[in-house]
This record gives structure tokens, C-alpha cells and sequence, in this order.
């Protein structure tokens, strides 16, 4: 697994989860400006940019999330900050409702908690398919307009250029195994009031991908949730822009408190 970090060593440690077809690089303008004390760390899921895909089955939700607390384990973090958009949030919801004692707190970005609809499924399933059998192309020209709000589009050719390659970048097989993964992930709706660590929820306000009313959802339902929305983006708030979407963040992240470490603690009889 290759994974992109930025930040003092020492700092308390927050994992950005990218989303689909995309690689860490899309946390870029997050990673340039990391605050004073944190730790970012940004992987490459399981087939994705510099990370091989390993195995013959399709890219599970659950199975990044595992790949994810190995490298934690690796990195000897007990504890991190998850902050996943859209798939990486699907992988974040498989995290924090599998390894809860991992996650220190938790930043869902244009994702969703519910499984996909049995005509979103089917449709997912025909579009590996058609990646196996004619590449990446078509997965990339429909989803490109989607990704970003009509705003960003016009003002931003650097950004979309950036998303149009890494969705270019990304392997045929990945693309069609990622596509199933999704297409059997988990539906977390009725979960959500399990969650017991500090959330917040970022939505682009144009999002076309994520509909307003999921992350309504996710946020009326994690006990204590905060809920920022990012004027004139859509899906990829941090990308489209990112001194908005860093802000937001540094400014949570100070609200969180103390990391706890298992050195902490201390018996006394
Ligand atoms: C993503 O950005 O990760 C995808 O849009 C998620 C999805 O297709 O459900």
C-alpha cells in the first residue's frame, strides 16, 4: 500500500479517505496545508494509484476499511481521525462500525450511509461490465460533469483537469471491481445512532452525485453531528475549494478533545 503523508511525525494522526476513481492525490490542497500539531495521512485504497490490487474478488467496503487498520497497526496509531469522501466515506462507515475504538473522530464528505437501490446496483454491475470490455472512458465522460459544479468548471481548468486524470489513471480492473464493491456495500442507515464519536458532515451545496437529503440524514441522526455545506461546489468540496474545505476542518478538528493514548493510562490503588 503507498499512501501520501504531510505534517509533523508526532502530530495526532488523521487518514483522508479518497473516493471513486480517484487516488490519495485528490487531498493535495489538504495535505499543502496540514495545522500545526496533525498528522495527515493519505492512502492509496487497495488498487488505486501506487497501491496494488491484491486478489481476485471485488474491492469490498469492508475490506479497505481492514486494509486501512493495517497500515494504522504498522504505523503503531491507535487511534486516528477518518475523514472519507464518497466511497471513502462508505469505507469510513465500514471503519468506525467495525473498529469503533479506532476512530477518534469522524469527517464524512459527500458520501452516504445507505446501500445502493436495486436499480443502482444493476446499473454499477452493467458499467464493470462495459470498463472490462472498452476501458475506463465511459465511466470517466459520465461522471466528469457530475463532479463538479458548473462554477468550478468554468473557473477552475486545473482542477478538472487533475480529476479527469486520475479517473484516467485508474486500472480498467480496479475501476470494475471497485464498481461491484460498491454495488454490494452495506446500507448503514439504521446504524448511525450507534456511532459514538464526534462527526462532522461536508456536503457541496450543488452536489448532483449525493443528494442534500442523505447527508441530512447522516447528520439529524450521529448523535451531535455538526453539518457544513461548501457554496458553488459539488462532489469534491476540498478540491473545488480547498481554503474553504481546510478551514472547516481545522477549525473541528480544535474542537475535538484530547487524543487518548494507551500510555495514558494509569492504575492507582
Ligand atoms: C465517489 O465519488 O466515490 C463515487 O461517486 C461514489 C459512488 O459512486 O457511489
Amino acid at each position: 500500500m503507498k499512501w501520501r503523508e504531510a505534517g509533523s511525525n508526532t502530530g495526532d494522526p488523521l487518514i483522508l479517505l479518497h473516493g471513486f476513481p480517484f487516488d490519495s492525490s485528490m487531498w493535495d490542497p489538504q495535505l499543502a496545508e496540514v495545522p500545526e500539531g496533525w498528522r495527515y495521512i493519505a492512502p492509496d485504497l487497495r488498487g488505486f494509484g501506487g497501491s496494488e490490487l491484491i486478489g481476485d474478488r471485488s474491492l469490498a467496503m469492508d475490506e479497505h476499511a481492514d486494509d486501512i487498520v493495517a497500515l494504522m497497526d504498522e504505523m503503531k496509531i491507535d487511534q486516528a481521525v477518518i475523514c472519507g469522501l464518497s466511497m471513502g466515506g462508505y469505507v469510513a462507515l465500514s471503519l468506525v462500525m467495525r473498529y469503533p475504538e479506532r476512530v477518534r473522530a469522524l469527517v464524512l464528505v459527500a458520501t452516504r450511509a445507505s446501500a445502493d437501490t436495486a436499480e443502482a446496483k444493476k446499473g454499477r454491475l452493467e458499467q464493470a461490465a462495459k470498463v472490462r470490455a472498452e476501458g475506463v472512458g465511459s465511466v470517466v465522460e459520465s461522471m466528469l460533469p457530475k463532479l463538479l459544479s458548473a462554477h468550478s468548471r468554468l473557473k477552475l481548468p486545473d482542477v478538472v483537469e487533475k480529476v479527469r486524470a486520475m479517473m484516467e489513471g485508474t486500472p480498467p480492473e480496479t475501476m470494475a471491481r471497485a464498481l461491484e464493491g460498491m454495488a454490494a456495500r452495506k446500507d448503514y442507515t439504521g446504524e448511525l445512532d450507534t456511532i459514538n464519536v464526534s462527526t462532522m458532515v461536508v456536503r457541496g451545496e450543488q452536489d448532483e452525485i449525493i443528494p442534500a437529503g442523505d447527508m441530512e440524514l447522516i447528520a439529524r441522526t450521529v448523535r451531535g453531528a455538526r453539518h457544513e455545506m461548501v457554496a458553488l461546489t459539488a462532489h469534491l468540496p476540498n478540491l473545488e475549494a480547498p481554503d474553504v474545505f481546510n478551514t472547516i476542518l481545522a477549525k473541528y478538528l480544535k474542537t475535538l478533545p484530547p487524543a487518548f493514548k494507551l500510555g495514558d493510562l494509569s492504575l492507582s490503588f
